[in-house]
């Protein structure tokens, strides 16, 4: 086989940037400038906010780093759409991203174009010569899947809190008599394993360096948890059962009056539902059940006898399984029943760990601004594994780690069991 030149390498990240920045304006085609203002909590982020600070991280880490640097944006772009990076320049609160009813939603949309075509501008000029700053472009890319996810569930919350609660995609045919098949569970083998990226493929700094662990006798489910297997712990009392929580959850759940998943209710006319990307839906049971906090995924798993797997043990799980599912790509945007006796290892939910978010050991930032993308956030968070439902397929990969805080919910989060076999 002819081995890959950079230029050909530049056409392959230049075919998925056309195709990743478009499909970004795609999810918002459904969206009023109006629903792209809001921001439903700090923790989420307006539509067009996200469409704003994807082209600013093009245009801040890339434009204007090349050999001819294009002239720098308005200052006032610079600051609002930058989103923490300390070294790059100022930044709003995150929690005031809700304000910006200017620029307009067509005025970023044209800046986003514009950014596109001074890529593909400087791209071609790069063919004739010294390919650098791929790595950048590339790193953009995947950041923009990040957001791409983000955008989903940021739309999700903020039409759940708005009052007329709309949907973003049509009413869709769920098989609501799916089978969830059996549980079964799986022993890892014992032993000295390597886990982390291991390829010379794109990974985030993250999941390198790869490293050996050892795992100790355990067995995983066969699939995640459902709905119907969270309902059972709902109506045993779980939420009100201190035994089964961790001191600082059961405050939370206390404090909040938890007593379900986020975007579940009850009433007795409906019966129990679930808000939805689709509107208000009937709770399928054997749907893999999601929004749950890191606290309750624990809380459910101890009154399951079991616990969470660790992240090493979920990656030593995961590397035995094809890397299918339902993502982003394939999916109605909601979690559906196992095919036949697939794992669900990737897509569908994101997998709780019961690891805390820490540098692997000999782990090494990016150099310079990109320094800023993990490393500091490596404090108070929990791994979570395997993608969801809102997750682009080619973004995923056994090593990757995604990270939230123990009471964040508003994710497509779920929960794989694991037991002790010692
Ligand atoms: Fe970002």
């Amino acid at each position: 086989m002819k081995p890959e030149t950079g230029v050909d390498r530049l056409n392959t990240l230049l075919e998925s940037y056309l195709k990743i920045r478009r499909d970004s304006e795609k999810i918002c085609e459904g969206l009023s400038a109006e629903d792209c203002q809001l921001q439903a909590m700090p923790d989420v982020s307006p539509p067009k906010w996200h469409l704003a600070h994807t082209s600013w991280f093009f245009e801040r880490f890339l434009l204007r780093t090349g050999p001819d640097p294009t002239p720098p944006i308005p200052p006032l772009y610079d600051h609002l759409f930058n989103s923490y990076y300390e070294t790059a320049g100022s930044f709003p609160p995150r929690a005031q991203r809700g304000l910006l009813s200017r620029p307009g939603l067509d005025e970023v949309i044209a800046w986003r174009h514009d950014v596109d075509r001074r890529i593909l501008e400087l791209s071609s000029d790069e063919k004739q010569g010294e390919l650098h700053n791929s790595q950048i472009l590339e790193i953009g890319l995947h950041h923009e899947q990040q957001h791409q996810e983000l955008l989903l569930t940021d739309i999700k919350y903020n039409f759940f809190m708005q009052p007329f609660q709309p949907a973003l995609g049509t009413t869709r045919n769920r098989k609501t008599d799916a089978h969830a098949p059996a549980l079964r569970w799986e022993r890892l083998p014992e032993g000295v394993h390597t886990i982390g990226h291991v390829k010379e493929t794109f990974a985030f700094d993250n999941e390198r360096p790869a490293h050996r662990i050892y795992i100790n006798p355990v067995a995983l489910a066969s699939r995640p948890a459902t709905n119907g297997e969270y309902l059972d712990f709902i109506r045993a009392g779980g939420y009100r059962q201190v035994e089964l929580w961790l001191s600082e959850g059961w405050n939370w759940v206390r404090a909040h009056h938890l007593q379900q998943p986020l975007y579940w209710h009850y009433d007795d006319h409906h019966g129990w539902r679930q808000f939805t990307l689709h509107g208000w839906e009937s709770l399928a049971m054997h749907e893999p059940v999601c929004h749950l906090s890191y606290f309750e995924a624990d809380a459910f798993a101890r009154w399951c006898g079991a616990r969470l797997p660790t992240e090493q043990e979920w990656e030593v799980f995961a590397r035995r399984r094809p890397l299918t599912g339902h993502f982003f790509d394939f999916s109605d945007l909601h979690p559906a029943p196992a095919h036949d006796d697939a794992s669900q290892v990737y897509g569908d939910v994101w997998e709780w760990t019961s690891s805390s978010y820490a540098p692997y050991p000999g782990y090494q930032p990016l150099a310079g601004s990109l320094g800023e993308y993990n490393g500091k956030f490596m404090v108070n968070q929990y791994v979570l594994r395997g993608g969801s439902c809102a997750t682009p397929w080619q973004h995923i990969r056994p090593s990757y780690r995604n990270f939230f805080p123990a009471t964040a919910r508003w994710q497509f989060t779920g929960v794989r069991l694991a037991k002790d076999l010692l």
